[in-house]
């Protein structure tokens, strides 16, 4: 992390997990533990249909609610899908976009980057996710691969829209496997997405950018991660289901930073 120059975010992703109200009973449990000091923004991104308890629970606390996914067209004839005005109005401030789940269900990099575009104008902060295969890191290709899912994912941004984009580097392998990535492999790939949106927008933009790091990450090994310079914070699966495990890892991101 490095708080000096960019924000520190733990973001949890719940995945298809929890009804409305398991929402609600979970934010109470939440909101009794939450540490005071305000050294990292904290979001909950949640199924939709958990968002209207999500925002009514999180009302008067410093947490942000986040939604899972998005469709970039405005309105229209897209039976199941959510727009961004949609999510606005609901209460959410960042929506996950191009998660290795929703790839793997056919999403691509145009619709992530469409997405990510339509977020952007619409005042949500989008966190765009990319990650290799174990095969693709067995093959030497991950920071080939890397670059190019970011180079798609952030095509057209305007230069001044960068700072708002928060990317997450989720290698596939580790997602939800309990194989976590090293601190080094995690650092190695953050410090090359860093280096990528360096070479696209500069060194201010990129030195502004927060980028986390997903994949098991848990109140185990987050304070390892966190300490790392490129890492600014997490996007935590299985562990944001459980309070006091994501209550840890919110304190580990109290620490001191380069
Ligand atoms: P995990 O999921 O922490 O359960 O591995 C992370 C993610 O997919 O965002």
């Amino acid at each position: 992390m490095n708080r000096k120059y960019r924000k520190t975010l733990i973001a949890g992703n719940w995945k298809m997990n929890k009804t409305p109200s398991e929402t609600k009973a979970f934010m109470t449990e939440l909101k009794g533990i939450l540490p005071k000091g305000r050294w990292c923004d904290i979001a909950l991104c949640v199924p939709s249909v958990c968002i209207p308890a999500a925002v009514r629970a999180l009302r008067d606390t410093r947490i942000a609610v986040g939604a899972e996914n998005v469709n970039a067209n405005a309105s229209g004839a897209y039976t199941g899908e959510l727009s961004t005005a949609m999510l606005l109005d609901a209460g959410c401030k960042y929506v996950i976009i191009g998660h290795s789940e929703r790839r793997a269900m056919g999403e691509t990099d145009a619709d992530v980057n469409a997405k990510t575009l339509a977020a952007l104008q619409a005042g949500l902060v989008p966190i765009v996710c990319c990650g290799e295969s174990l095969e693709q890191r067995e093959s030497g290709i991950t920071e080939e691969w890397i670059t190019m899912q970011i180079k798609l994912a952030l095509a057209n941004i305007p230069e001044e829209k960068i700072r708002k984009v928060v990317i997450a580097y989720e290698p596939i392998w580790a997602i939800g496997t309990g194989r976590t990535a090293t601190p080094e492999q995690a650092e190695e790939v953050c410090q090359h997405i860093r280096s990528v949106v360096r070479k696209l927008f500069g060194s201010k933009n990129a030195r502004a950018t927060t980028i986390l790091y997903g994949g098991s990450m848990n109140e185990k090994n987050a304070y390892e991660l966190l300490a790392q310079p490129d890492i600014d914070g997490g996007l935590i699966g299985g562990a944001s289901l459980v309070p006091e495990k994501f209550v840890k890892i919110i304190e580990d991101a109290n620490q001191p930073t380069a």
